[in-house]
């Protein structure tokens, strides 16, 4: 038994310093240019909502969904998230094969999480990956109002609509038209 146990942690150690070794000899890819493999992505994202399911506090959001506060939230959107994120022109973003893992467009395939949930991913950002934390950048309000927009993206009440139609010239998605994104 006592040698079962040594034989486990020598093949561990060993394990631990072969990758550490291959990593430190330069084998390890680096390039943020290729797309993840599949189990990749499915375990990553499984990793990532758990985490936020644990970590993130569940508070409802603040900043009451009117009118004003989504058009800031809208604006907001597009200053800071739609070269990564796809903007209201409703194309694919700039940026958007140029991340490892690829930021997904939010204007096509907005969240389907609870708003406490994106405004966990928003705020703190996602380690590993190219999305920033944003508590350093924008207030919390600022936070609320751009979680409010990405809630709503395709229920948003005419007004909003309008605005989004006139700075764009683009109709706003209404749903229905693609399929949801889903996290897993
Ligand atoms: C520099 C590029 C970049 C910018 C700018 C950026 N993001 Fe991201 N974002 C990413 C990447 C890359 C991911 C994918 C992370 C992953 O796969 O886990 C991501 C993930 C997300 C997610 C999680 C999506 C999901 O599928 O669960 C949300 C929500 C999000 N970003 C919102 C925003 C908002 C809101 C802004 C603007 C305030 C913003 N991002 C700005 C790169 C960016």
């Amino acid at each position: 038994m006592r040698n079962f146990i040594l034989g486990i942690v020598v093949t561990v150690l060993v394990l631990l310093l072969g990758g550490l070794g291959l990593a430190l000899l330069g084998f390890l890819p680096t390039r943020a240019n290729s797309t993840p493999p599949a189990t990749e992505v499915h375990l990553a994202m499984s990793a990532l909502d758990n985490s936020v399911e644990r970590h993130a506090p569940r508070v409802n959001n603040p900043v009451p969904p009117t009118d004003e506060n989504l058009i800031e939230g809208l604006k907001i959107y597009t200053m800071n998230c739609a070269l990564c994120h796809g903007g209201i022109d409703r194309l694919p973003s700039t940026l958007e094969k140029s991340f490892y893992p690829p930021p997904p467009n939010l204007i096509l395939h907005p969240p389907d999480d609870p708003e406490w949930h994106v405004y966990y991913l928003i705020r703190n950002g996602v380690r590993y990956t190219g999305m920033p934390a944003w508590d350093k950048t924008l207030s919390d309000p600022d936070l609320w109002k751009v979680t409010a927009f990405l809630a709503r993206v395709e229920k948003l009440p005419p007004a909003v609509q309008d605005y989004w139609k006139k700075s764009s010239g683009v109709t706003p998605p209404t749903g229905g038209e693609e399929e949801h994104h889903d996290h897993k």
